[in-house]
């Protein structure tokens, strides 16, 4: 069960890039803290062009402050030192689908094409809920925001191809996607509302992260000149998605027992935790033939998901339906 450690990818070994002379262009959701942080640490070292995609300004600049101090840290004690990237802010609420389609505005003012897409943000196991959009909370946050702005950024994904790079899609799911794997949810499920909450909270988190690694899945048929990768970064119980189950009056004595239990049998560091992620943005090993659609567990180890995750039928019928459902509240995908 513990992670083996000496397969995890190691980001030293993929390529660095001089943003003067190639200008390698990354948009992540979330990164102001847990894993995202590090992910956006990385590929700064390397080069990037960073867009942080995120609900709180001041929360993203003070992580871009604390990024660049730890940038500086870590290239102070190296003998080369490679030129850092570009730390930009971009405003996005997933919890608003209108904020997309003005983040993907913000970005054309600034940019052509892009690179890298990095579907990071996500709540998990929170309170039963459904948005002003009209879906359940987790539904929206994990999926379906992620969804919106993978359709509206295509166009400058796809520029990129042009040049002859390869353009990537990393989407966040996680191993919890096998909570909703004991029997086939239909997308317009999503807003399953069954009692016990304290349990069905995790099957509508599974149903969440379950739709993520079929969008996936879909991606690398539909738009086979992308490469699309969805990930579990591994357990990581030092990022804040715990935070709503340490804080529950009474519950939270029982929660952080199985916390601390899950952390020292299977869990790594928030940077370990990222890593998953780096190897599917930069590992230059990857390619469209072999990798496309391909599910990573943490450190970047490749594995294979749930049956219903894997069913390109199942697949299809979400990507149907979430176009539909986008539709009619007036997205033009
Ligand atoms: N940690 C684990 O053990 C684990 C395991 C499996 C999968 N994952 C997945 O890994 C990803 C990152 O998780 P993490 O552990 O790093 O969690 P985290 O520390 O809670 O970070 C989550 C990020 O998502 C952002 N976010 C949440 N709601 C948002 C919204 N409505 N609009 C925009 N941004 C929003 C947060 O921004 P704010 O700071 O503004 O809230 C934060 O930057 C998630 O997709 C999670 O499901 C994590």
């Amino acid at each position: 069960m513990s992670p083996n450690r000496s397969k995890f990818f190691n980001p030293e070994t993929a390529p660095y890039y001089d943003p003067k002379e190639d200008r390698r262009v990354v948009l992540i959701t979330g990164g102001n803290t847990g894993i995202g942080w590090y992910t956006v640490l990385h590929l700064y070292l390397h080069g990037y062009i960073i867009y942080m995609a995120g609900r709180t300004e001041s929360k993203v600049l003070k992580a871009f402050e604390d990024i660049k101090k730890e940038a500086e840290l870590r290239n102070s004690k190296l003998d080369k030192i490679h030129p850092v990237g570009e730390l930009h802010y971009i405003h996005i609420d997933l919890l608003d689908l209108s904020s997309i389609p003005q983040a993907v505005k913000a970005f054309s003012e600034k940019e052509s094409k892009l690179d890298i897409l990095i579907g990071n943000a996500g709540i998990m196991g929170v309170p039963y809920k459904v948005t002003k959009d009209d879906y359940e909370i987790q539904y929206q946050v994990n999926f379906v925001a992620h969804f919106l702005l993978i359709l509206e950024l295509l166009p400058y994904l796809k520029k990129e191809s042009k040049s002859g790079i390869t353009p990537r899609i990393v989407l966040l799911s996680s191993i919890g996607h096998n909570f909703a794997s004991y029997k086939h949810f239909k997308p317009e499920q999503n807003k399953l509302n069954c009692f016990p909450n304290s349990i069905y909270t995790w099957v509508r988190y599974g149903i969440a992260k379950t739709s993520e690694i079929q969008l996936v899945k879909q991606l690398a048929v539909k738009e086979p000149e992308i490469l699309s990768i969805a990930v579990h970064p591994g357990i990581i119980l030092g990022t804040e998605l715990y935070n709503h189950w340490r804080e529950l009056p009474i519950v939270k004595y029982a929660a952080n027992a199985v916390f601390a239990i899950s952390d020292k049998v299977m869990g790594v560091s928030n940077e370990e935790g990222a890593l998953a992620t780096l190897k599917a943005c930069m590992s230059p090993e990857l390619n469209l033939k072999k990798d496309n659609g391909e599910y990573f567990v943490t450190g970047g180890v490749v594995e294979k998901p749930s049956k219903n995750a894997s069913n390109l039928k199942y697949g299809e019928e979400t990507w149907d339906w979430n176009v539909k459902e986008l539709q009619k509240r007036g997205f033009n995908v």
